[in-house]
């Protein structure tokens, strides 16, 4: 069905309904999240179901999900119609994964942090948040940096 003029927002329409600044709207079009047409007199319009895109922005936005994510999810998302509430589910349950595997490694760095406290040796060698993966470690023991570049 052709799209009627009353499906299609001005910028300033789409911002006062989401509370997005004009110019983080041209953001996020920049980015491809979402699209809009241009007038006859080359002015923007919103398609209708953007404004759902734009939510899902803002719901990201608040739970820390990087843009790059949002871009990746949203091309999952069918780019002509607004998200259903099946890909919503679909989305919220990706990003509720990705929070949880931010939460598994936070709660790792406050088990390292808990086991420097009082240390402060910030040894390169044994603190594991200086050396996470215990890279230099696995060379074996003694000092690794100072045989690396032997002169
Ligand atoms: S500061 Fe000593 S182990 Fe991290």
């Amino acid at each position: 069905m052709p799209k009627q003029p009353e499906d299609l927002l001005a910028i300033g329409e789409v911002s006062r309904r989401t509370g997005v600044a004009p110019s983080a709207l041209h953001y996020y079009e920049g980015l491809g999240l979402i699209t809009s047409t241009r007038t006859g007199g080359n002015q923007r319009r919103y398609e209708r179901h953007m404004l759902r895109r734009i939510s899902l922005i803002l719901v990201a936005k608040r739970l820390g999900i990087p843009l790059a994510d949002v871009q990746e999810v949203f091309a999952t998302l069918p780019p002509d119609t607004r998200p259903r509430a099946h890909d919503w589910r679909r989305v919220s349950r990706h990003w509720e994964a990705q929070l949880a595997r931010k939460k598994e490694e936070i709660e790792q760095l406050q088990r390292e942090l808990t086991g420097c406290i009082g240390c402060g040796c910030l040894s390169l060698n044994r603190c594991r948040l200086l050396n996470p993966e215990d890279e230099l470690g696995e060379q074996g023991p003694g000092p690794r940096r100072l045989d690396a570049n032997p002169g």
